[in-house]
Parts: structure tokens; C-alpha cells; sequence
């Protein structure tokens, strides 16, 4: 079985949208096997996505993503982060495949209700960001 990391942002938790991602999330066959709501600082925020520094991008993204509580979810299915970028859809709601997650729910581009670790950077460290390895449940 595989893990990856999938963070519900800001923008969907304000739009009380946790539950209707989740239920999307087990539907398409992961299981939870770790969760937490969080209000990331700043700092926390710039560490998470320091892969993008240097980008025009960036200093939005750090305020975006410490604007609000977020909800950080370990998932387990067979080839879990390709699977879950299928689920989850491309960057931008407007052009990404009907019916995925950033399709039904993203506003915009930036505004795009989840981050889900890409397959070739290392979703084990984005899990090891927010757990320790005795806080996951294993099926
Ligand atoms: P993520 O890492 O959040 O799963 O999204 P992603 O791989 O599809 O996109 P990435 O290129 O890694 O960008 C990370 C996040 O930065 C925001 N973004 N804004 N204004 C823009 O052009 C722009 N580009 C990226 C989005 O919130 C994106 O998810
Ligand atoms: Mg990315």
C-alpha cells in the first residue's frame, strides 16, 4: 500500500467544504489514516512549500495557505499520490477534468481547495511534515 498527503486549504474549510472533499476521498477508495485541522504561521506556511521559492507565486501562497485552518490527511490506496492527483485534478479549476475535486469545488487557480503532494517530490516528506510515524494508523 501507498501513502500521500493531501491538505484541504484554507478557502474550502472557510466554505465549510471538509466533509463533502473527505466524502470524495473515501468514495474514490482511500482510507484515512491520519488527520488534522491546523492553522499553519507564516513560517510554518514558507517551510511547507519552500519548493516554490523564487516563484511569482510564492509570498500569495504562504499568506493563502496560513489564512485560516487547514486540514492535513495521510492517505493509503494502492499508488496513492498518482491516484489522488487523477482525483484531485490540474492546477487550475477552469481547465482541469470535470467532476475531479478542483473542478466541482476550486474558485481559482490559486484558490483551489486542496494540495496533494505531486508523485516525484517525495510525498513521504510532506506526510513527515505533520506526522510522526505513531500517529498513523495502519490497516
Ligand atoms: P498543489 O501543490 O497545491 O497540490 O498544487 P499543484 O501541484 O497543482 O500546483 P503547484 O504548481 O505545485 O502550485 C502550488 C499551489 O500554488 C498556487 N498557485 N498559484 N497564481 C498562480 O499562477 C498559481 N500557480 C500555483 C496554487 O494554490 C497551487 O495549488
Ligand atoms: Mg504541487
Amino acid at each position: 500500500m501507498d501513502r500521500t498527503l493531501l491538505i484541504i486549504k484554507p478557502d474550502a474549510v472557510k466554505r465549510n467544504l471538509t466533509g463533502n472533499i473527505l466524502k470524495h476521498i473515501v468514495d474514490a477508495g482511500f482510507k484515512i489514516t491520519g488527520m488534522k485541522m491546523i492553522w499553519p504561521d507564516k513560517e510554518m506556511g514558507g517551510k511547507f512549500y519552500e519548493i516554490h521559492k523564487g516563484k511569482d507565486f510564492y509570498s500569495w501562497l504562504v499568506e493563502f495557505i496560513s489564512s485560516g485552518p487547514i486540514v492535513a490527511c495521510c492517505l493509503q490506496s494502492p499508488d496513492a499520490p498518482k491516484k489522488l492527483r487523477e482525483v484531485v485534478g490540474a492546477t487550475d479549476p477552469k481547465k482541469t477534468a470535470p467532476g475531479t475535486i478542483r473542478n466541482l469545488y476550486g474558485t481559482s487557480v490559486g484558490e483551489n481547495v486542496v494540495h496533494a503532494s505531486a508523485p516525484d517530490e517525495n510525498p513521504q516528506r510532506e506526510i513527515d511534515f505533520f506526522f510522526s510515524e505513531k500517529e498513523l494508523f495502519k490497516y
